[in-house]
């Protein structure tokens, strides 16, 4: 994790839920995202790990579902936020500071790991995979939400399902193409891609 990398994320934190998809302040996209994902999670209460959580969004989302979440990023102001997310929302779940790249959970610790728009700006996703595959326990299922952008930056879902299936099986993509999840239209590849681990 880069210290500029860090910096960048901390000026983000204050803005960074202003944006629909990540602050989910509108019924109608808070509501695909959850179900969505519960589409995708096994009943609650299950262990969920949310890597480079940012704001928190996502893990407060699935806080509020039942789920035990823990969420870490690398931006102090990023955690700062959703611990006051988490106060305001009256919901417990344990934000940290740390690297996505090598988190430092316990080894098969959780039934999912849930990432959004984190993989694909690491240096070596293949490694952080596994690693990430390592938390889980049999039968986990590992959730990436990504992205290849306009600008040209990101992973096309092709990568994605292919990195995941060097850690699982039963690969599926989810494209992401309907307005709601983002506030409005899009002219890029979005997607979730989902893998069941161990
Ligand atoms: C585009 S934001 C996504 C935040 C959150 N996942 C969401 O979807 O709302 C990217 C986040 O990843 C974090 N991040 C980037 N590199 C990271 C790393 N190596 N370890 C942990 N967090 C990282 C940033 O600090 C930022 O909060």
């Amino acid at each position: 994790m880069s210290l500029d990398q860090r910096d960048y994320w901390d000026g983000e934190a204050e803005r960074f839920d202003d944006e629909p998809d990540h602050g989910l302040g509108e019924p109608t996209t808070r509501e695909a995202w959850r179900a969505l994902l519960a589409s995708q999670l096994p009943e609650p209460p299950s262990d969920v790990v949310d890597l480079g959580c940012g704001t928190g969004t996502l893990s407060l989302l699935l806080a509020e579902a039942g789920h035990r979440v823990r969420g870490l990023d690398l931006a102090p102001r990023m955690i700062e936020r959703a611990r006051t997310k988490a106060t305001e929302a009256g919901l417990e779940v344990e934000f940290v500071v740390g690297d996505a790249a090598a988190p430092a959970y316990p080894l098969g610790s959780a039934d999912v790991v849930l990432c959004r728009h984190v993989l694909w700006a690491l240096p070596d996703p293949a490694t952080a995979l596994a690693r990430w595959a390592a938390l889980l326990r049999p039968g986990g299922r590992l959730l990436l939400v990504e992205g290849r952008w306009h600008t040209g930056a990101g992973l096309t879902a092709a990568d994605t399902e292919r990195l995941a299936a060097t850690v699982g099986a039963d690969v599926r993509v989810l494209p992401m193409t309907d307005d709601v999840y983002w506030g409005g239209p899009i002219t890029d590849e979005r997607y979730l891609v989902c893998a069941r681990v161990n």
